[in-house]
């Protein structure tokens, strides 16, 4: 028997349990399932990670503490990972003692071996908020492209990686300020001086070969740069002993919380520890995506091998996951939150539809919403069930034959298959493991469809032919069940259910139930409706649409006040139709003369293109000199009755903002606008 700790990457408190993240949880839930049917010890780990500048914002932005905001992020995670069927022996979070005490540890022997570095280092400050900003808190022009509005680690239109003080004209997204540069102490490990340690662990066969190929160059004459991970207050984690005021940066004390989520499991339940992180014969089994490969293949070994902690067995990578071919939309209703989902669908056909997905390979996985339906309607529905719905109910008061009938060797088939299917699930490849079974459920069929029990019932003398039949449809189906189970574990809980009997391990696929009662045939899977997901997606886009800030909240960070609505509260409602009867246009002001007489008013001459012009007495001498105007471009209201005034007929009106005295502003229209065109 293995003992086998296995674990997710654990999910940001910030945001939602979705259907990217899924992806994970189902592929590491299936092997969890898998390895305990086959009757190794498995325990199954995970938490929330909460540490971090996003979780500090958040819980100031909503007026509350963290701890509150992560028990109740934290809750609605559990709520959806079961929603999933998903089997955590635990889930906890990072923010606990158990994960300070092992951070502490982990430290220790850190600075013990010499491996820990301060150093003074330059870093994008927001004097308004306070606070050392992240790379992604800060936006400007691109340094090699010059796009404008980029975030502050890389580049959205040229892919270039540089650092946020390099930004042209950076900004903080926070205050909207632009930021200072101060100096701050950080505090790094310097994993160079495991270089050796770490170039041999990755071609260890720990790693899948593509990501081992990627780290072997990545090794190739190369220092590996020191780890930054300390961070100056403000910041919520743990601080860091004999560094007050600094704080391990969330990616330091997150995978320590697999081991804190063991000890507090073995904690509740008697378990030791040791036996699982410190010798003994446990194999610790990390699921992962492609995009935090550099935290758990360089980083974490290196953490783990410094403090005297078992290695892992294996990191298993997947790729990242796509809706119809492209990145999981909000707009497009395909960035799919776990509970929108169970809303909508069965947890059972995601689940299938993943396996048949997931290989062993880096590499990305498409939900096609299309073949999703097709092939959980056709596999699951069509093919497997089918064989229990179409049988069950004739053996419903004979139970099933005293004896094994031949079936022509088709039940001895499947059987001889489970080490290759068990083979299949082991290495990680599901969609070979369900090709597999669903084989196997292709050779079932025809055999129901030839001996046709519905046919057979009608004739009472028929009646030993008809039990044989179902008996071995029966058996089939249950074998198709036990190699499910790790996917499908509330098929097999049906299927427990009808025969009485539970599958407790894999080897119930190899010798047939005979001489046992027959439950009455419950309902087992639904076919999906297309409809329903339609609906799941509208749903979807509705949800992200009301989860964007209202633009109030959004406008904050630039610090607008409201005292100009408040002053001049909007005005009533208008129709479309009623804002078109106000003709504005673009207009270039051809001159503009001081009216000595009036103390407010310019006389400005204005061009609508061609010979078209307008006469505009404007009241903004006290902000404007005339001699600025000329040749700018304004916008006039073009059909305002001409009215006459005491120093002549004014023919329009030059629209600008502000109250008067030197705060007017004239609207200009962006560059490329040409006198005359119509605004609207
Ligand atoms: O990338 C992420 O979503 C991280 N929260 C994963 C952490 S996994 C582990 F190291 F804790
Ligand atoms: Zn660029």
């Amino acid at each position: 028997m293995r003992r086998l700790l296995v674990t997710s990457a654990l999910p940001y408190i910030n945001g939602h349990i979705h259907l990217g993240y899924l992806v994970e949880a189902i592929q590491t839930d299936i092997w969890v399932r898998f390895q305990k049917l086959r009757g190794h010890e498995v325990r199954y780990f995970c938490a929330d990670d909460t540490h971090g500048t996003a979780t500090m914002l958040r819980a100031r932005d909503e007026n509350r503490g963290e701890e509150e905001l992560i028990a109740e992020m934290g809750a609605a995670h559990q709520t959806d990972l079961s929603g999933f069927n998903i089997s955590f022996d635990h889930y906890s979070h990072t923010n606990t003692e158990a994960n300070r005490a092992y951070c502490h540890e982990i430290w220790q022997a850190l600075v013990d071996a010499d491996l820990v570095a301060t150093e003074e280092i330059e870093q994008l400050y927001d004097a308004e908020k306070g606070m050392f900003l992240a790379d992604r808190m800060v936006r400007g022009g691109c340094p090699f492209c010059k796009a404008p509005d980029q975030p502050g680690d890389n580049c959205s239109k040229c892919g270039e990686t540089y650092s946020p003080a390099d930004l042209i004209d950076p900004v903080s997204t926070l205050s909207g300020t632009k930021p200072e540069t101060r100096k701050a102490k950080h505090l790094f490990v310097r994993i160079e001086q495991l270089h050796g340690f770490l170039s041999e662990w990755t071609q260890s066969g720990t790693l899948p070969p593509e990501s081992a190929n990627y780290l072997a160059n990545f090794f190739l004459n190369k220092p590996l740069r020191d780890w930054d991970v300390s961070r100056p207050a403000p910041y919520f984690g743990f601080e860091i002993p004999g560094h007050p005021e600094n704080y391990w940066y969330v990616w330091f004390d997150a995978p320590i919380g697999y081991m804190a989520a063991t000890r507090e499991w073995c904690d509740a339940h008697g378990g030791d520890f040791d036996s699982w992180w410190r010798g003994g014969k446990a194999e610790i089994h990390h699921f992962i995506g492609k995009d935090i490969q550099y935290f758990h293949t360089l980083f974490w070994p290196a953490m783990l091998k410094t403090a005297g902690f078992n290695l892992p067995e294996k990191v298993h990578i997947h790729g990242f996951l796509t809706v119809g071919g492209e990145k999981m939309s909000k707009s497009k209703g395909t960035f799919i939150r776990a509970a929108t989902y169970l809303r909508h669908l069965d947890p059972a056909a995601l689940r299938y539809y993943y396996a048949s997905r997931l290989s062993s390979k880096v590499e990305d996985i498409d939900l096609n919403l299309d073949d999703f339906v097709a092939k959980v309607n056709t596999d699951l529905v069509g093919k497997v069930v089918n064989l229990a719905s179409r049988s069950a109910k004739f053996v419903a008061e004979s139970g099933l034959s005293a004896v094994y009938p031949d079936d022509g060797g088709l039940f001895a088939e499947a059987a001889a298959q489970g080490q290759a299917i068990a083979e299949a699930y082991e290495a990680g490849d599901y969609s070979r493991a369900t090709r597999m079974i669903i084989d196997l459920a292709d050779k079932a069929n025809p055999f129901v469809e030839q001996n046709a029990p519905w046919e057979l019932r009608k004739d009472p003398a028929n009646a030993q032919r008809l039990q044989d039949v179902c008996t071995i449809a029966l058996n089939l189906f249950r074998q198709l069940a036990v190699y499910l189970k790790p996917v499908l574990p509330d098929l097999a809980d049906k299927t427990d259910a009808l025969f009485g009997i539970p599958i407790d391990s894999w080897a119930a696929a190899t010798t047939p139930l005979v001489d046992i009662p027959v439950n009455p045939f419950k309902h087992m899977m639904a076919r999906i409706n297309p409809a329903d997901v339609q609906a799941m997606i509208e749903d979807s886009k509705a949800e992200s649409a009301a989860a964007q800030p209202p633009p109030e909240i959004s406008a904050l960070k630039w610090n607008d006040g409201d005292e100009w609505l408040a002053s001049e509260p909007l005005a009533e409602e208008i129709t479309i139709d009623d804002f078109l009867q106000t003709d504005l246009r673009v207009a270039r002001v051809v001159a503009a003369e001081e009216v000595p007489e009036a103390r407010k008013l310019v006389h400005l001459t204005l061009s609508l293109g061609g010979a078209e012009t307008r006469n505009v007495f404007a009241g903004i001498k006290s902000a404007y000199d005339p001699a600025d105007l000329v040749g700018r471009l304004v916008v006039v209201v073009a059909n305002l009755a001409p009215r006459q005034m005491k120093f002549g007929v004014s023919q329009g009106m030059v629209i600008a903002a502000g109250p008067g005295g030197k705060d007017i502003f004239l609207l200009s229209p962006d560059s490329g606008a040409q006198p005359g065109q119509r605004v609207h």
